[in-house]
């Protein structure tokens, strides 16, 4: 029986979207150590060179993508599989969120995370299909709140729902081109963009009640999981939305909402 392996063997290539911070930096940090020459990124270019310059050796390098430009993505495909070769992973971390009510909700805000969510993980989608090798994988970050409402999080919701449907439609039509398509459905995971609900008071403690394991996740436990699933472990695994939140999909969301509600004193 030959020995399977979670690294990648040598001259493989992955691409992180949204890589210059929190999640997606720790999951370029970690296919980097796993042997991947890794192109990192962001629309912060500033964000992605410093992630580069911290990882280990390899043939690594940043690049400026905005992922709800359609333009934008295919120009980081082709440059990022320059020789047409292919490439062996690709990871979509690029993300935001919004708070409001659904009463209140402007829906420029709602469109606004659904293009960056939403739109932009079938842009990357797309272009994966294009250029990533029989064999190779796709890994998208949806959340918790792809199954778990969050009271204000209606935009943030919807989108990360329709990127995990998305998983499995593409999991379905890319399976017999030999390309694997999961995702990984974080809950509470301490980074730039949860350190805002951080403060408000209740929100963090909300989360760990209603988390058997608890406590929030962090960004290397997630990347750990994006490494296994592009790599040859996973091999039978496809179509996948895997939970990682510390059991806290078997309880219920904190009320953001409400929290943010009572600090500023609104009934
Ligand atoms: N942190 C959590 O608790 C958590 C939980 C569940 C899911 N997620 C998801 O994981 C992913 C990463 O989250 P994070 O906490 O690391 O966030 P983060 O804000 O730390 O990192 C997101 C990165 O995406 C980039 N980005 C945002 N919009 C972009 C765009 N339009 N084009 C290109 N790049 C863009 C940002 O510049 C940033 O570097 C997101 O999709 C997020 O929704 C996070």
């Amino acid at each position: 029986m030959s020995a399977v392996t979670g690294g990648a063997p040598t001259g493989r290539r992955a691409v992180v979207v949204g890589g210059g911070s929190g999640i997606g930096e720790a999951c370029a940090v970690r296919l980097a150590q796993d042997g991947y020459a890794v192109v990192v990124a962001d629309r912060d270019r500033e964000a992605a060179d410093r992630v580069v310059a911290g990882l280990p050796s390899g043939e690594h390098r940043a690049a400026t993508v905005e992922v709800t430009d359609e333009d934008s993505v295919a120009a980081l495909f082709a440059s990022a599989d320059e020789d047409g070769t292919g490439l062996h992973a690709v990871v979509n971390s690029a993300g935001t969120s919004t708070l409001g009510a659904v009463k209140d909700l402007p829906v420029a805000e709602f469109r606004s995370v659904l293009d960056v969510n939403l739109v932009g993980g079938f842009l990357v989608l797309q272009q994966a299909a294009r250029h990533v090798v029989d064999g190779g994988a796709v890994v998208s970050l949806t959340s918790l709140n792809a199954r778990q409402p969050g009271g204000g999080m209606s935009a943030y919701c919807a989108a990360k729902a329709g990127l995990a449907m998305l998983t499995e439609v593409a999991a379905l039509e890319l399976g017999p081109a030999g390309i694997r398509v999961n995702a990984v459905s974080p809950g509470l995971v301490v980074t730039p963009l949860t350190a805002p609900a951080m403060d408000i008071p209740g929100v963090k403690d909300d989360y760990v009640a209603n988390t058997p394991l608890g406590r929030p996740g962090t960004p290397e436990e997630v990347a750990a999981a994006v490494s296994w699933l592009c790599s040859s472990e996973s091999a039978w695994m496809t179509g996948e939305v895997m939970d990682l939140n510390g059991g806290a999909h078997t309880q219920r969301y904190p009320d953001l909402l409400g929290h943010v509600n009572r600090m500023l004193g609104v009934s």
